[in-house]
């Protein structure tokens, strides 16, 4: 697509594709961000190891604190499956390479991608407080923090947090289980059984008549009113983003574990939902690491919100609005209903990201639909708005056989019965016309 029709249709929530023409290879991007003062403070390479072996030594805490984490033993891992079922039913061509699911919507406890980054915030605010409070005994056992010592402590501190939903239940119920204070401010897209599980679990929720970045600022503003107050910055974590970025070893040794290969003649070619951008720009920036110029990584927004597409078209420098374009910030994907962009997502991603694509409401629907009936899946709206990615990168590019397409469905498992039977019937009365692309 030209600049202009790209343009035209953000303006007018049409369903289009950005190719990122400033995309450069995995060493350049590191020489040129070591030369660039201007932008934001980037994760670093040692601070991924570190957040690594952070997961790594709090595993069995989390496998203490929270009984679904057990079998994985405290390990935040989401399996990684071959949908040839859903790959038939979108109409996806062999020709042009295999379709694996990275099932996220699974992840234990927090149900969404959220709870990668969100746990690992979290652990490490632990971790920090344990160490100034001597929390940790000489055995420096970590099942120590869940004692009712570092719980009396914990109680002393609030952790604040601004959310559309998953972020929010994620920090909230890890907060929660360590004996924290914990206050998630919600936005209005947030689903009445998000909040209701948070209550459940001893987590003071405050709803909002706004949207997500009026949420996130009235948690960072009750944090600067609170010495003992930790506030997640979703906009501009490196805490978050790190937890991300974890995931990618994990999917490098699936994809070992599974024979596949990722190499110049094997691409890997990588759609994630993208809200305000912090966990898939954590993910990509970890895929880069790991597989450098044999990843493509691309992000997907709603119509009514593609403020990182918005943010990756606009001049260096301006922060753009969906709501300066004529957008509502509407959207069944309440994970991804964000006006403004993370500027720390953007500087990330800036020149690594491959490309982005909008989806449209009814098209999600239809796709959480499809992957119900072809292949039993749970998926939650947003999670769905990567699968018109392969479809995208036919009309675009040359695909061939050797392509691994991964779609990652970031979140749904933990949706109650009755939520998912209301989006299947939702679906259900949609007519019967092939989607974009
Ligand atoms: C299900 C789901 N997918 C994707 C995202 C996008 O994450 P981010 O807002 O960090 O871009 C969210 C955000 O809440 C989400 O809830």
């Amino acid at each position: 697509m030209t600049d202009a029709s790209i343009w035209s249709a953000l303006r007018q929530a049409q369903p289009c594709f950005w190719a990122n023409p400033n995309r450069i290879s995995h060493d350049a991007v590191h020489d040129k961000a070591q030369n660039d003062e201007s932008r934001p403070v980037l994760p670093s390479e040692q601070q991924l190891q570190a957040a690594r072996q952070r997961l790594a030594r709090f595993a069995p805490l989390l496998a203490h604190l929270f009984p679904p984490l057990r079998e994985s033993q405290g390990q935040i891992t989401s399996p990684l499956i071959a949908v040839p079922a859903l790959q038939d039913a979108l109409s996806f061509p062999r020709a042009h390479g295999q379709l694996m699911i990275k099932a996220d919507h699974c992840l234990a406890v927090a149900g969404s991608v959220k709870a990668r980054g969100g746990f690992h915030e979290i652990l490490e605010l632990s971790e920090k407080l344990a160490d100034k409070h001597d929390l940790l005994g000489p055995t420096a056992d970590v099942l120590d923090l869940a004692n009712p010592r570092s719980r009396a402590v914990f109680s002393t501190y609030q952790v604040a947090v601004g959310s559309t939903g998953n972020l929010g239940m994620s920090i909230g119920l890890i907060a929660a289980a360590l004996g924290f204070r914990a206050t998630v401010h919600m936005s209005h897209d947030a689903k009445a059984w998000k909040k209701q599980r948070l209550r459940d679990n001893g987590v003071e929720v405050l709803e909002h008549s706004g949207d997500y970045a009026l949420a996130v600022a009235a948690g960072r503003e009750s944090a600067r009113h609170g010495p003992q107050t930790h506030f997640v910055d979703d906009e501009q974590s490196l805490s978050l983003l790190l937890g991300y970025a974890c995931a990618a070893f994990e999917l490098q040794s699936q994809l070992q574990a599974q024979r596949i290969r990722v190499d110049a003649a094997h691409p890997l070619m990588v759609y994630i939902p993208c809200g305000v951008g912090g966990a898939p720009a954590g993910i990509a920036w970890g895929l880069d690491l790991v597989f450098g110029a044999h990843v493509r990584c691309y992000f997907a927004e709603p119509c009514q919100a593609p403020c990182f597409m918005l943010h990756m078209v606009s001049p260096a420098g301006t922060q753009p609005s969906v709501y300066d374009f004529g957008l509502q910030n509407r959207t069944i994907a309440d994970g991804l209903a964000v006006a403004q962009a993370s500027a720390l997502a953007g500087a990330l991603m800036q020149d690594r990201l491959a490309g982005c694509f909008t989806v449209a409401d009814d098209t999600m629907l239809r796709h959480l639909a499809l992957a119900h009936a072809s292949e039993g899946l749970q998926l939650e709206p947003s999670a769905t708005a990567g699968f018109d990615g392969p479809a995208w990168l036919a009309q675009t590019q040359q695909l061939h056989p050797d392509c691994t397409h991964v779609l990652w469905t970031t979140g749904g498992a933990v949706m109650p019965e009755a939520q998912f039977a209301q989006l299947l019937d939702q679906a259900a009365t949609l007519p019967r016309h092939a989607s974009q692309p």
